[in-house]
Parts: structure tokens; C-alpha cells; sequence
């Protein structure tokens, strides 16, 4: 343990992971770790989907020509396939374009313009419109709301969730909070998913605020990396059960089913808010590009379809996060100093190690040729308040430069920690 060595020892150490650290930056690498992104041998899993599945045919089992204007909420066999994925019925999903983000910038857009189904006005006429967010977080969900000036509320989290307690007195005293960032599965970076406490109480929040939505962004509800996956409950279910339905809205997409950038991405809601929804939305588009849909629903064909794909993506990943953890475990867990999970799926493994130390440890990484994901960008604003937090992101790099890029990381972290130490 670092914390016990005297400051001769200490010293002595740093003269050794220095040696270490320039050793291996002479070596001039170059390695991105950067986004969570797929690697190019899980994007071919999905080839086929561009090469052979059209086949000449372009209409929808109803009749649809799919290469023609028309049907905002999707055709039937893409929301067929989708809606399993959030545990809704054919009422209650949209099936949209390429992007879940967008979804949620543009349903958030809409709420501020325009209000929400059940407010007496648009979010923009409050004086001020607030978000909490449980952090570490998605940094993109953070960087919609500081785009669009709306104030963000940090909630830390705990083993099973965010901080409950937490939640619920602010929603129920602050009308001006209007929405929670949730990422209920898998959550990027901690990897944690929400106990069946943690969304019953979700469900029964009491906000002050009528026009309050929780945005469950569900981005990771098929991305097991184990055979014991985790299971959540159905949000929707639990609000409609608490005389809440209309307070959840849901999102996912297949970007990292399929291919990011040219998946899809679907809403699921109430079927009251999924009227009021299109009934919005039908100004934005005439309609999401169907022939992408009627692509994915060839391809996968059902669920089922969609869950043996996993399986293939999980044999190439789980390899990758295997390294990134043996790593942590040999090189960092005996230093004690930092902490992380063990995730059982999701793309991240989120590295809280000393206060004062994740801002110095991405520099060193970014010098020795590691490039990771901005210190302080899981944290509204880009503040993380103890400096602490880094996402690593395993997925990108091949096993080899994984295994290169944790060993610069697990010595740029035992230096920066020796610096801290040395410097109390
Ligand atoms: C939690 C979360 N939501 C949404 C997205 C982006 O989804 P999409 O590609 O559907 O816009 C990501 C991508 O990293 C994510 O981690």
C-alpha cells in the first residue's frame, strides 16, 4: 500500500516508475482509447446487413415502399424488432433515425420550445430550467444540457444506482428541475445497472414539477459481457403501476448493435406521450430513413436475432475488458490506490483512483502516446470535484495495444499517485 511507505520510499519508487515511463515513451506509440467505440472486426459482424439484405425488395410487410416519403413512428418489423430492447408495446415506440442522441437532444429541444404533453408551458419560460445528473456520467448528456444553458444538478452514485435520497428531495421541492439523466443499464462509465429499488423509487418520484421527465437512456440493455447478465426492471411498467406513466421517457439504439452512426434508435413512452410526440415531431420530419429500418429487420430478424449478435460482439470484447482488469488487478489493486468495477456489460470500466490525480494521469498516458477520454469529462460541466474519475474505454484498440496502453496507464497512475503522496 502506497500510504504507508515513508517519503525515502516514496522517492525511490518514483525514481523507478520514471525510469518505466520513459522507457516507454521512447517507443513513440500511438494508441486511442479514447471513445467507446467498436472495433473494425465488430462492424463486420454486421455486414451483411449492407451487402445482401435488400435484395431487390423494398416493402415493408404492410406494403410500405421504403424508398418512398412517409411513417414517422417506423415501419411495423423495425418496431417489432426494436421495442423488446425497452419492453414496450406497439404504442408506445418510435423508431427514428441513426442516433439515440439525437433523439434526446431533439426531444429535449421540443420540451423547451414547445413543452411537454401534461405542461402549461414551454421549459424555456421558466426562469430557469435544471437537470440533475447522476455523474460519473455520459458526458454528451451533460454537454446537451450546458448547450442549451440548462442548469446541471450533480447526484453522486451509489453501489446500485444514484443516490436516491438525493433525488427525491430535490424533484420534490425544485420546480425548475425538470429532468434526470439516467443511463439505468450498464451506466456509462461505472458500469453499475439500477437495482429494482433504485427504479421502483424512480417510478414513485413526486416531483414538484408537473412537467418533469426522466430520461432513461438505455443504451446498453443487450451489451451483456458475461452469461450472467444483469436484469432490470421495466421503468414504464413500475410508472404506470405508480399512477406515473407519462413521467418516463425511454431511449436506445443499435449503434453498437450495428453500426454507430448507421443504426437505429427509437423512443419508448406512454402511449399518451408517444401521440403527443409525433404529433410534434411531424414538423421535424416526414419521416426516418426506412430503408435503414427494413435493413435491420432483415438482418436481425427478431430478438432472438439480435441476442445471438451480441454474443459474437461479447467474444470479441469480453477479451478486452479481461485485460483491462487483470491489469488493474495485478498492477494497481496492491498499491491501493484506486477503485473500479467489475462490469458485467456495457463498454466502459470506470478508474476512480486518488483525489487530485486523474488530470495528470491522462497527461502522462497523452504523452507517452495513450490517448483516453478527457479527466472530468464523466462530470457536468467537465469539473470532477475530487479530480479522480477516468473512463477507460477497452473496446477500440486490438488485445496487443490494449495491452500496451494499460501498462502505460497502470504506470502513469502508481506516478501520479507517488507525486500526490509525496506532495502532502
Ligand atoms: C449512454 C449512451 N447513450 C447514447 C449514446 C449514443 O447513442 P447513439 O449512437 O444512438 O446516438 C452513447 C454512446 O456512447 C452512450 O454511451
Amino acid at each position: 500500500m502506497y500510504r504507508d511507505y515513508s517519503a525515502a520510499q516514496l522517492e525511490e519508487l518514483k525514481k523507478e516508475l520514471t525510469a518505466q515511463y520513459e522507457s516507454y515513451k521512447a517507443r513513440n506509440l500511438k494508441l486511442d482509447m479514447s471513445r467507446g467505440k467498436p472495433a473494425p472486426d465488430q462492424l463486420n459482424l454486421s455486414i451483411e446487413m449492407l451487402t445482401h439484405c435488400l435484395d431487390g425488395d423494398y416493402s415493408s410487410e404492410n406494403g410500405i415502399d421504403c424508398r418512398n416519403y412517409g411513417v414517422l413512428d417506423g415501419i411495423p418489423e423495425a418496431k417489432a424488432l426494436m421495442r423488446p430492447l425497452l419492453g414496450v408495446a406497439d404504442d408506445e415506440i418510435i423508431v427514428g433515425g441513426n442516433s439515440s442522441l439525437q433523439l434526446m437532444y431533439d426531444t429535449i429541444a421540443r420540451a423547451m420550445l414547445l413543452g411537454v404533453l401534461g405542461g402549461d408551458k414551454p421549459w424555456c419560460k421558466n426562469d430557469k430550467v435544471k437537470f440533475l445528473c447522476p455523474a460519473p456520467g455520459y458526458d454528451r448528456h451533460f454537454a446537451i444540457c450546458e448547450s442549451i444553458g440548462i442548469e446541471m444538478i450533480t447526484v453522486p452514485y451509489l453501489e446500485d444506482g444514484p443516490d436516491m435520497d438525493m433525488v427525491e428531495n430535490l424533484v420534490s421541492e425544485d420546480e425548475e428541475i425538470k429532468g434526470i439523466w439516467c443511463v439505468p443499464m450498464y451506466s456509462n462509465p461505472t458500469g453499475i445497472s439500477y437495482s429494482d429499488e433504485v427504479v421502483r423509487r424512480f417510478a414513485n418520484l413526486k416531483p414538484k414539477a408537473k412537467d418533469f421527465r426522466i430520461f432513461w437512456d438505455n443504451a446498453y440493455c443487450v451489451h451483456h459481457l458475461t452469461d450472467t447478465p444483469d436484469k432490470i426492471l421495466n421503468i414504464l411498467e413500475e410508472c404506470k403501476k405508480a399512477g406515473n406513466p407519462d413521467m418516463v421517457l425511454m431511449f436506445t439504439s443499435t449503434s453498437k448493435i450495428s453500426f454507430p452512426g448507421g443504426g437505429l434508435a427509437c423512443i419508448g413512452a406512454s402511449s399518451a406521450n408517444i401521440k403527443f410526440i409525433d404529433s410534434q415531431m411531424t414538423y421535424q420530419t416526414i419521416g426516418y430513413d426506412k430503408l435503414n429500418q427494413l435493413r435491420h429487420a432483415k438482418f436481425f430478424k427478431n430478438f432472438d436475432g439480435i441476442t445471438a449478435h451480441m454474443e459474437k460482439h461479447k467474444a470479441i470484447i469480453a477479451p478486452k475488458f479481461k485485460i483491462v482488469l487483470d491489469m488493474l488487478n495485478k498492477e494497481i489493486a496492491p498499491c491501493g490506490i484506486a477503485k473500479w468495477h467489475n462490469p458485467n456489460g456495457g463498454y466502459f470500466v470506470s478508474f476512480t483512483g486518488m483525489d487530485g490525480t486523474a488530470k495528470r494521469i491522462v497527461n502522462l498516458c497523452k504523452e507517452a502516446g495513450v490517448v483516453l477520454t478527457g479527466a472530468g469529462a464523466t462530470y457536468p460541466y467537465g469539473k470532477d470535484p475530487h479530480d479522480s474519475n477516468i473512463r477507460i474505454a477497452p473496446t477500440f484498440p486490438t488485445c496487443d495495444e490494449l495491452q500496451t496502453a494499460m501498462e502505460i496507464f497502470c504506470i502513469s497512475a502508481k506516478l501520479a499517485s507517488v507525486e500526490i503522496l509525496l506532495a502532502k
